[in-house]
């Protein structure tokens, strides 16, 4: 996050000058991001059990314990792309600090609150400004960690940035038709499925329907209101 002071931007872009105004706007981020603690930084997303902060160079050991795996990177659609070093990774995290403050992409860590350890990632990318749309991904890095309701709260944490914080208007999807895990977690949050390309994809020596899963910012903001 840049400076807090000065002639800065915030983390949502807003350009400002004068350490006042800033810490006015510094303060009012806070008391939209719901669940940051008031002292706190202001570039973090909690829920109850997890929170969505920026990589760091920290993240590069549990990174690589788990990103050139097989079943993970099936999942994800990237085996095709072969191994990983950890320099490849190191570059990928330096890109999401880039694209994020370009706004171009916010590509976030999944970490539990209760013994902040990493666990995955999510991001919003391919953001359409004009017509408020965006696509998500996610990966909860071991299996371990899946099937325990860290993917919903992630994914409820970034649309409520998304839809709230960055006043998106449209999130789209994708996943693999043998993921029944991926579509069970994405319908419960209140996606939709609104298409399919057919054997889009050649996986584990086998061609798959890619399906295609949406969320509008009504039908959200109705669902996080029940
Ligand atoms: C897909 C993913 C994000 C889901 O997150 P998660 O924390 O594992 O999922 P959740 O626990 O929040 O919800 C999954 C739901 O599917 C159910 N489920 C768990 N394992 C399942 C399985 N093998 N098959 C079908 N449903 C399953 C869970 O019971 C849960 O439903 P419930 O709330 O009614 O109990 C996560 O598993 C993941 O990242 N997997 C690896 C990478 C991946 O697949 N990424 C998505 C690419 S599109």
């Amino acid at each position: 996050m840049s400076s807090l002071w000065g002639t800065t931007h915030t983390p949502y872009g807003v350009y400002i000058s004068g350490a006042r105004f800033s810490f006015v706007v510094c303060v009012f981020n806070l008391y939209i991001m719901r669940g940051a603690t008031f002292f706190g930084v202001s570039d973090l997303i909690e829920g109850k059990r997890v929170r969505l902060r920026s990589f760091e160079l920290s993240d590069l050991d549990e990174i690589m314990r788990h990103w050139n795996n097989i079943e993970l990177r099936n999942l994800v659609g990237s085996a095709g792309r072969g191994p990983v070093c950890r320099n490849d990774e190191e570059e990928w995290i330096k890109s999401t600090w880039k694209q994020r403050q370009e706004r171009k992409a916010f590509t976030l860590a999944i970490e539990t609150i209760s013994d902040s350890k990493l666990i995955g990632g999510i991001g919003l990318f391919n953001i359409d400004w004009t017509s408020r749309s965006a696509m998500l991904g996610i990966s909860i890095y071991g299996p371990q960690s899946r099937g325990k309701g860290y993917g919903q709260e992630s994914i409820n944490l970034i649309l409520d940035f998304a839809f709230r914080i960055l006043n998106l208007n449209r999130v789209e999807l994708d996943t693999f038709d043998f993921n029944e895990r991926a579509q069970k977690c994405y319908l419960k949050v209140g996606f939709k499925e609104v298409g399919r390309r057919r054997r889009a994809r050649f996986i584990d020596g086998q061609y798959h329907d890619d399906i295609i899963m949406d969320i509008l910012k009504d039908e959200w903001l109705a669902k996080s209101e029940e």
